[in-house]
């Protein structure tokens, strides 16, 4: 079959969360099944760009209202993500060094999804599947349906996975005129609750859809910023897949981010190693436990309780405990977070940023991690440290509730009910017990390494649903 994956994100181009990883691993994985996946992103403006050889392959012009706009599209040379990748060059538009966060995003995101099905309907031949992920690529199976000058696309299959319905790409009416001519007798499939909204849009419009787990499947009926009625309208064309991982990316034994590279064999030295070089970078005693956090500091993924889930575990534990954080988002929360390397020196450190090669050495150096979500589509950090022998905590929702079971069920993590101070915190006490049995950790360790989260299944599940 032939795959057309549209995004906004794709490792290693361009990563912002999760999305980026399935993007940059789920075609990879299509194509060892003998399927040609590609995908076609935005050109923005990035290291991956610079660094690597380039061909046009499409030089044309498209229209958003009554702008027309030159795009060119560049095919990467040499085949190295594992897939055909394609970026959508918008000048002034898309050429930017951030992937969202802009003002006229609405436009951007409008005018790379029209250029890229006006090239589309110029090929000579018609994929078999276009499959959209989130709201940013989420008008495209409705103007694919509806718009005159993309008629000749009206019949190919369109999927949309929704990685998070928390963001819909809601803009007004008076910007209607943006999409390409369609019979306006459908005007209708694009609104919900008084606004142009692209999630809702493709929910409608799209033959199939999709979440990034079975759980949040069921909770977005009644827990979708919204879109809860409309989702529950459509449940009999949707189906939830679990991510996998890229095995090959997120692998210990071949890391080479690590200061030291282990397999689950040698998992207690190199844990260790990892341990002692990261603490030793962020000022902490590498013989207590390490509680690490890595995501977006964004309510969420209940980050703006974590300066009290912190103050208080680190008041009970004495000095015994560490705790390193990694990310960004909220500045109040970032501000609280780095308040607290004021307050606990040498048992607290925070790293506000973006880092990919910090939070590898994070998943290797810690003995555990945190999340304590309120929303989780599916999340894949969880899954990162399990790969890596580091023991997940977890609240019990979406994709976490499908993928960490309770040590206390047989299982190899922590698991929690509310995103509250009290239950995370109650959680990290039973850490620290576990932490104390070394025997057992190790065979946790074995146990979770053990699993496999590869996306060689989730990969199939797609394909078995491309053929509508
Ligand atoms: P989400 O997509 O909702 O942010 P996921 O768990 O699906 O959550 O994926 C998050 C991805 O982003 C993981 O690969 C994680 O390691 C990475 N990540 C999040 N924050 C940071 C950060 N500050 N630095 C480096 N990687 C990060
Ligand atoms: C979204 C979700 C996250 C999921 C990721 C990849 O960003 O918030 O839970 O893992 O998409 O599907």
């Amino acid at each position: 079959m032939e795959i057309i994956h549209l995004s906004a994100e794709c490792y290693p181009v361009a990563k912002v969360g999760g999305l980026g990883d399935v993007v940059g691993a789920l075609p990879k994985y299509q194509n060892k099944l003998g399927h040609f996946a590609k995908v076609v992103m935005p050109a923005y403006q990035s290291k991956f760009l610079r660094e690597n050889e380039f061909e046009a392959v499409y030089d044309g012009w498209s229209k958003l209202g009554f702008h027309s706009f030159p795009v060119r599209i560049l095919r990467e040379k040499n085949n190295k993500l594992g897939f055909d990748l394609f970026l959508v060059h918008i000048p002034g538009l898309m050429d930017r060094d951030m992937v969202y966060g802009y003002t006229d995003d609405t436009e951007r995101f409008l005018a790379y999804q029209i250029a890229v099905l006006d090239w589309m309907a110029q090929w000579e031949h018609r994929p078999d599947v276009v499959h959209c992920h989130d709201h940013h690529t989420g008008l495209v199976p409705f103007m694919m349906a509806n718009c005159q000058q993309f008629r000749v696309l009206s019949q190919i299959p369109s999927v949309l996975t929704i990685h998070n319905a928390q963001y819909q790409g809601q803009f007004g009416w008076d910007k209607l005129h943006y999409i390409p001519a369609f019979d306006l007798w459908h005007a209708g499939q694009l609104g919900w609750t008084g606004a142009i909204n692209p999630l809702a849009a493709a929910i409608k419009a799209s033959w199939r859809v999709t979440t990034v787990s079975p759980s949040y499947l069921d909770e977005i009926s009644y827990h979708a910023n919204g879109l809860e009625s409309l989702l529950a309208q459509e449940r009999s064309k949707s189906v939830g897949i679990l991510n996998g991982i890229d095995n090959e990316v997120w692998n210990p034994h071949s890391d080479p981010m690590l200061e030291k590279k282990y397999a689950i064999r040698t998992a207690d030295s190199g844990k260790k190693a990892n341990k002692e070089a990261l603490c030793r970078v962020f000022n902490l005693n590498p013989d207590r436990p390490l509680f690490t956090f890595i995501g977006r500091l964004v309510g969420e993924k209940g980050a703006d309780l974590l300066p009290d889930i912190f103050y208080n575990a680190l008041m009970q534990a004495n000095g015994e405990m560490n705790v390193l954080v990694l990310g960004s988002g909220d500045p109040q929360v970032e501000g609280r977070l780095n308040h607290l390397k004021g307050q606990f020196p040498g048992n607290y450190n925070v790293f506000i940023g973006y880092n990919e090669q910090l939070s590898h050495q994070i998943y290797a150096g810690a003995d555990f991690l945190l999340m304590p979500s309120r929303v989780e589509p599916c999340g894949l950090n969880q899954m990162y440290a399990l790969r890596y022998g580091t023991i997940p905590i977890v609240r019990r929702i979406g994709g976490l509730k499908d993928t960490v079971v309770d040590i206390g069920d047989g299982g190899f993590g922590i698991c929690h009910d509310q995103t509250s101070v009290w239950d995370v915190n109650h959680a990290m006490g039973r850490a620290l017990d576990l932490y104390r049995d070394n025997k057992r950790i190790k065979e946790i360790r074995k146990l979770m390494m053990q699993l496999d989260h590869s996306w060689d299944q989730a990969a199939q599940q797609y394909i078995d649903l491309y053929q509508i």
